[in-house]
């Protein structure tokens, strides 16, 4: 291609060296997620390697990693396909992707709404202040953190923590069923309205679903008020609590 006055191509060594990096952050998040050794970080890069289609290929061979058996290796699928996710605009603005992290064959499966800030840096889902809060709920329920499996409607922080839209729920979506089907577990919690109302395609408010079962693909499913509005109003621990009793119960049987 001759190029013409004013075209200028410095911009695309630097693009393609930014996407090499993104490609390799990328990479290297899915690895140590599903806790495979990082050993080509001590031998040379095969550059070409390194992409969405190598996390592709590689999440769907067999695995060695601890979340490597039967169901595990279903959600290393559904991460390796997610890959790095461009499908909304999200991806322009997120520092990191949060998929989701836990036991993949937990029993209870928390949903929340979408990474903040402190979950977008980390790369891990409810780490901050009302993560904090999540933590201490599970807890108080008998449970290690690491027993469970915890989630997001979204796995992309929308900019300065605004609501998710309609379209960007629309394209995280399929990962968050399938997540859940390779999972399967006994109980889902749905922590707020956004994840109530998409998991349960209603838009009645949260104080209306909470405290009962609804059901998710044949699941038990209980919405219950997200921890960050917890933080704000701590009136409402009482109810939260009266819903972990009652997925509690339903656990024990
Ligand atoms: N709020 C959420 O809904 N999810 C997180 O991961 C953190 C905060």
């Amino acid at each position: 291609m001759t190029k013409g006055p004013g075209m200028d191509t410095r911009g695309e060594p630097r693009s393609e060296l930014l996407a090499l990096v993104r490609s390799l952050k990328e990479r290297l998040q899915v690895d140590g997620e599903l806790g495979r050794p990082l050993s080509y970080l001590t031998r040379p890069i095969d550059f070409a390697d390194v992409g969405t289609a190598a996390i592709k290929a590689e999440a769907e061979a067999p695995a060695t990693g601890p979340a490597s058996s039967g169901i595990g290796s279903n959600l290393e699928k559904v991460r390796g396909e997610l890959g790095d996710c461009r499908r909304c605009v999200l991806h322009r603005t997120r520092r990191r992707l949060v998929f989701g992290e836990g036991n993949p064959k937990a029993e209870l499966v928390f949903v929340g709404e979408a990474p903040g800030a402190d979950e977008d840096a980390q790369g891990r889902p409810f780490v901050g202040r009302a993560g904090q809060l999540l933590t201490k709920i599970i807890e108080a329920m008998g449970l290690k953190r690491e027993e469970v499996y915890i989630c997001n409607i979204l796995k992309c922080r929308p900019p300065g923590n605004r609501n998710p839209e309609p379209d960007e729920i629309a394209s995280c979506e399929p990962f968050l069923i399938r997540q859940l089907a390779a999972i399967h577990p006994r109980v889902i919690c749905a922590l707020g309205t956004f994840s109530a109302h998409t998991l349960l395609k209603s838009e009645a408010p949260i104080s209306a679903l909470r405290g009962h079962f609804h059901s998710y693909q044949e699941i038990p499913l209980m919405p219950t008020y997200h921890p960050a509005y917890l933080l704000r109003n701590p009136g409402a621990k009482k109810q939260v609590w009266a819903d972990v009793q009652v997925i509690m119960k339903e656990l024990k049987k």
